[in-house]
């Protein structure tokens, strides 16, 4: 038997009306914020994705990259944001000069360990917002995702938000990092001891070191930023305080992917099946856009993975999906012709039904019906096609009428208007 590749998932017709819930929430939020969907390739070139990120662990070993039939080098993407800004960019989105704000929803694949809220092919809910730098751009952004999460009822989390500087201020507090931990190097697991190398702010949020003695005094980004960056994250803090939104200055903050710069932030699970589990996080970009062959315009977003949101509303027992109970079970226990126009005449009417393909005894007929669990069954056999009737059963009163063939569609449409109403 076959498989489902390591690391993806089937989402089964019990489970899809929660990923409709959640892209309807989705959709809801991001109209009020006037955000539009953009929806870019899964496949981008590799330069697109390689070369905005190119000391970042994620998108060294992770990707899953390849050669098409033409020689082309590929990469599925593993986020979002490289592709809208090459979209962005490709399509002149910036030619209007005003500030472009967008949302997507979509797969993405890492080849990753899988685990819980940890899967190779996985989906993310994302917006990014261009070409302004104001600090109140960011402080909306972060508001965004905070009230996101609060109007689908998910609490115990936090956002933890740090300022990782301007590039300037990256390149010293890169040196300072290198020196400190190079006095450590033995103490410093496998990864790290490449990350000193190649990325050394990842160390800083590494699972490992973190616990150990030595990572005690490691020096924060926020102690070397100048004050024009330091200044920029006060009053991004204003605001989120103003604005009520529950945040904790992480320092150690720094966020896996390359391109981030000033304000970073995490939405985190705070709740004791997904301890400290990150629903989503996102941060500033300042080069992105120009490095992808655009002009020099920042942008700021954040992604959620939807698996773990859903994780943590079922967890919390914040979905309760009660599946719409079907209108209506025509029965038709004889080859009754003109059975395609009923079924679409009521279908016309926005009646949901379902029928029987074949016919068997009577009895196994009838309990398929009542498994599909609709508010009427409607009968039609011998008797009834010589009168040109339809016996209809109601299973909320279980009661029985017989109805002219040519009234059944004014009747149901009464019946069910007045069972909603
Ligand atoms: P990220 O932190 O790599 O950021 O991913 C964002 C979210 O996607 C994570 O917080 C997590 O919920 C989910 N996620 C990531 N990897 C996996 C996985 N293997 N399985 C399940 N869920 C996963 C980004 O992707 C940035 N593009 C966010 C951003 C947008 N920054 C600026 N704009």
């Amino acid at each position: 038997m076959y498989q489902k590749v390591k690391g993806t998932y089937d989402v089964l017709p019990n489970e899809s009306p929660y990923w409709q819930f959640l892209e309807q929430k989705i959709r809801e939020i991001c109209a009020i914020y006037n955000f539009s969907e953009v929806r870019t390739p899964i496949l981008e070139h590799y330069e697109v994705i390689h070369r905005v990120n190119e000391d970042s662990d994620m998108v060294k070993k992770q990707t899953y990259d390849f050669k098409d039939l033409s020689d082309r080098l590929l990469t599925l993407r593993p986020e979002q944001t490289a592709g809208i800004i090459r979209a962005y960019v490709e399509n002149k989105l910036y030619a209007n000069q005003d500030i472009s704000k967008f949302y997507y929803i979509g797969p993405n694949f890492r080849y990753e360990r899988p685990q819980k809220g940890r899967f190779r092919q996985f989906s993310q809910f994302g917006v990014e917002a261009l070409n302004s730098d104001s600090y109140l751009l960011d402080a909306e952004i972060v508001a965004l995702a905070y009230n996101f999460i609060k109007s689908l009822g998910i609490n115990e989390i936090k956002v933890e938000i740090n300022s990782i500087g301007d590039s300037q201020n990256r390149i010293e507090f890169r040196k300072t990092l290198v020196e400190y931990f190079t006095s450590y190097t033995e103490l410093l697991c496998d990864d790290c001891k490449n990350r000193l190398l190649t990325n050394p702010l990842r160390i800083l949020d590494c699972k490992v070191c973190s616990k150990e003695p030595f990572f005690k005094n490691a020096p924060s980004p926020l102690n070397y930023l100048n004050n024009e960056s330091k200044e920029r994250f006060d009053k991004v803090l204003e605001e989120l305080e103003n604005a009520n939104i529950d945040y904790v200055v992480n320092p150690n903050l720094v966020r896996g992917l390359d391109y981030y710069d000033h304000t970073v932030f995490e939405i985190v699970s705070y709740s004791e099946e997904l301890s400290h589990l990150a629903l989503g996080g996102g941060g500033r970009y300042s080069s992105l856009v120009k490095e992808l062959g655009g002009p020099d315009i920042t942008g700021i977003g954040f992604a959620f993975g939807m698996e773990r949101l859903l994780l943590a509303l079922n967890n919390s027992n914040l979905i309760n999906i009660v599946p719409p109970l079907l209108d209506v079970y025509l029965l038709v226990t004889t080859n009754y012709p003109y059975k395609i126009s009923l079924l679409q005449d009521l279908r016309k009417n926005n009646i949901t039904v379902e029928t029987n393909y074949t016919v068997g005894s009577f009895k196994n007929m009838f309990i398929k019906a009542l498994n599909k669990n609709p508010k009427y069954i409607l009968i039609a056999g011998e008797d009834e096609f010589k009168n040109n009737t339809i016996t209809v059963k109601n299973l909320s009163t279980r009661t029985e009428e017989i109805v002219k063939k040519t009234n059944i569609i004014k009747y149901l449409k009464k019946e069910l208007k007045t069972k909603k109403g």
